[in-house]
């Protein structure tokens, strides 16, 4: 059995939910506990807990806590207003599919149990745990696929990723990380190189905060630093993970996603997507349906409590960015990896 990573983004114990504040990374490490579904929701908003399938568990720990809320012994009635809690947490960040696909598979749960409020409120816990263990194992699988796929080199690999999606996006282990730790694991890694990641700096405070904690030599570079390193040789492969992947394998990722594959397809490195089955949405024939969320412009214009621009000026600031399927190698999913125009072959088995 692959080593697990022993950090938790979402715990859940005695009932309890539990988050890392991923906000706080990594100057402070501080779990705050979540016992209501708005306040969940709003941790979603803010970025408290964040990564696809991290903010998916989360959505589902939330629909459990809304559950719970419900003050009705009508089945109808609790129906009615579970359905409203899962409008609000669906509200909360628009690109990563998990979050929908959990929320719409916790709602399943509940129509298809037949038994009392309680009971469905037990069930709905059950099954929020049932997500979260399975996206674990599905992390460690990715990872081990990983192995798989990544080049042959006549020395260890320098991966390079972007954005953090490691053990704090997901159950744990991570996607892209995971594929990482798995190939430190087996010797097979000399380093990580981490983009920082602007204008929320994930690569800096949370990728690199999870190589410390596993000892994984890691370089943190600035997202303009990635071709350079390119061009000197300095990276074997790219692995980045993912929040929503079209039929047709056009990946949503995290802003700067698609420059980075530029520059890699430039310089001939293969360049993967790791990421889980639950993230790939088979409704959408390709990436230019996939809804990009706009963050607050003050996460570009401002570092800390610092102004960087003068007032009067516009701004934009998109969360995301689609990568085109042409510029992947392969997506690595806990199935096994395949390029990009093969994905269909998932879809098929899921409604096998
Ligand atoms: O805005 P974030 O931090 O939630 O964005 C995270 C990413 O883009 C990750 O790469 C993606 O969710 C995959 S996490 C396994």
């Amino acid at each position: 059995m692959s080593p697990t990573s022993q950090v938790y983004a979402v715990i859940c114990h005695e009932n309890r939910v539990l988050l890392i504040d991923q906000t706080r990374l990594p100057s402070e490490y501080t779990v705050v506990e979540i016992s209501r579904s708005q306040d969940m929701a709003e941790a979603i908003k803010t970025m408290i807990v964040r990564g696809a399938p991290a903010i998916g568990i989360a959505a589902a720990y939330g629909m459990y806590l809304g559950a719970r809320e419900i003050q009705t012994e009508n089945r109808e009635e609790f129906l009615k207003q579970l359905e409203a809690v899962a409008k609000m947490l669906r509200q909360t960040r628009p690109t990563a599919v998990n979050l929908f696909w959990a929320i719409a598979r916790m709602i399943r749960t509940a129509y298809e149990t037949i038994g009392s409020i309680p009971e469905i409120q037990e069930i709905l816990l059950k099954e929020a745990q049932a997500i979260q263990l399975e996206d674990l194992q599905t992390c460690q699988a990715i990872g081990d696929r990983g192995l798989e796929i990544l080049p042959a080199t006549p020395h260890k690999l320098r991966l390079l990723t972007h954005c953090n999606a490691g053990a704090l996006a997901t159950a744990g282990y991570g996607t892209a990380l995971g594929v990482v730790r798995s190939a430190w694991r087996d010797g097979r890694l000399e380093r990580l190189y981490a983009d920082e990641t602007r204008p929320r700096l994930q690569g800096a405070k949370l990728t690199t905060w999870e190589c410390v904690q596993e000892g994984i030599p890691v370089t943190l570079i600035t997202d303009s630093m990635a071709a350079h390193c390119m061009k000197q040789g300095m990276i074997d492969a790219v692995v980045v993970g993912a929040d929503r992947i079209a039929a047709n394998g056009d990946t949503a990722n995290k802003i700067g996603t698609y420059s980075v594959a530029i520059v890699a397809k430039a310089h001939n490195i293969p360049f993967f997507v790791a990421a889980p089955l639950s993230t790939i949405d088979f409704d959408l024939a390709t990436g230019s349906e996939i809804p990009i969320e706009e963050r607050d412009p003050a996460e570009i214009y401002q570092i800390g409590n610092t102004l960087i621009s003068p007032a009067g000026i516009d701004y934009y600031n998109p969360a995301f960015d689609v990568t085109p399927a042409e510029l992947i190698t392969a997506i690595i999913t806990e199935r096994g990896a395949v390029p990009p125009h093969q994905l269909q072959q998932f879809q098929i088995k899921q409604m096998a």
